[in-house]
């Protein structure tokens, strides 16, 4: 618990005990290669190169996923961020290996990225990534919890920039996991697990909310990263700020909307009584 694991995903994984974590929450390698096409630039890591054949790397991501559905609690969630990518003109969408694990996808977020537009392109510039809300049921509970209002008023739209000041290559902004785990955990305290953890966003998240955290990483240098930064985690305190500032009604939330409802209901069969409509 609280630390950062060395090793391949899926040997640390299955040392974990079943059913013990609350939340998860990463950005795998997307396996680019050359998949941007000619103008978008290949991300390089350190340790590994990101090019396996597709259906390889499908299957490694099923069973990790299967493994990570393995460690999380029934009624837990797993929030998985990926993109759409093209390989030779063919549209490769996460959804087809994600509806084959044993998660249930529980909503699509589209995170618009903010970013500005290219000038030459074959498509549309994508700005977009996903971000996968998959959930595990219980015996009789195949939705999960009600999100508070405060939470819930967000759309299945995310806007905010991509992380500019941060030397790993792939990094997410903190906001992204800040997001998840307030709106989740709204003012309870949980264990999140990060198998692809590089740079440890996820645990300054976590360590900004109180949580406790899990991470994987196979490069030293990405775990120097995020444990020097989860030293500092304060630093990055006004992001939070920001967030929650963002969590917050603006206007009467369903409930609300809902007991005044019910009390106008309520009131006309009081004035059908008397004979008054
Ligand atoms: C997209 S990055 C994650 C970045 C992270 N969200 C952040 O904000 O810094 C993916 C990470 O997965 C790690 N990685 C790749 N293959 C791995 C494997 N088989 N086992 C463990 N970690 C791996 C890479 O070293 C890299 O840091």
């Amino acid at each position: 618990m609280n630390k950062i694991i060395k090793g391949d995903v899926l040997d640390v994984l299955k040392t974990l005990e079943p059913n013990s974590i609350d939340l998860g929450i990463t950005s795998p390698p997307y396996n680019k290669g050359k998949k941007g096409g000619p103008i978008v630039k290949s991300v390089v890591y350190d340790k590994f190169d990101d090019n396996l054949p597709e259906e390889i790397y499908q299957e490694q991501q099923i069973e990790v996923l299967n493994e990570l559905y393995r460690v999380i609690k029934p009624g837990g969630s797993f929030f998985y961020n990926h993109r759409c990518r093209w390989d030779d003109g063919e549209l490769i969408h996460p959804m087809e290996w994600l509806t084959k694990t044993n998660w249930m996808p529980k909503q699509e977020i589209i995170w618009d990225r903010f970013i500005s537009g290219q000038l030459r392109g074959w498509r549309f510039w994508q700005i977009d990534e996903r971000i996968y809300w998959l959930y595990k049921p219980t015996e009789d509970d195949r939705v999960g919890k009600e999100l508070k209002s405060k939470h819930a008023q967000f759309s299945s739209i995310w806007s905010f920039q991509p992380e500019m000041n941060n030397p790993h290559p792939a990094p997410f902004p903190l906001v992204l996991p800040l997001r998840i785990i307030l709106s989740l955990f709204d003012e309870s305290k949980g264990t999140v697990i990060d198998p692809y953890i590089g740079s440890g966003t996820t645990a300054v998240a976590c360590k900004l909310l109180g949580c406790d955290y899990i991470g994987i990483d196979l490069s030293d240098e990405y775990i120097k990263m995020a444990e020097d930064r989860i030293g500092n985690y304060e630093e990055e305190k006004k992001f939070l700020e920001e967030e929650i500032k963002l969590h917050k009604i603006k206007g009467k939330s369903y409930q609300d909307r809902k007991q005044k409802k019910l009390r106008v209901i309520e009131n006309e069969k009081q004035w059908e009584k008397f004979g008054i409509k």
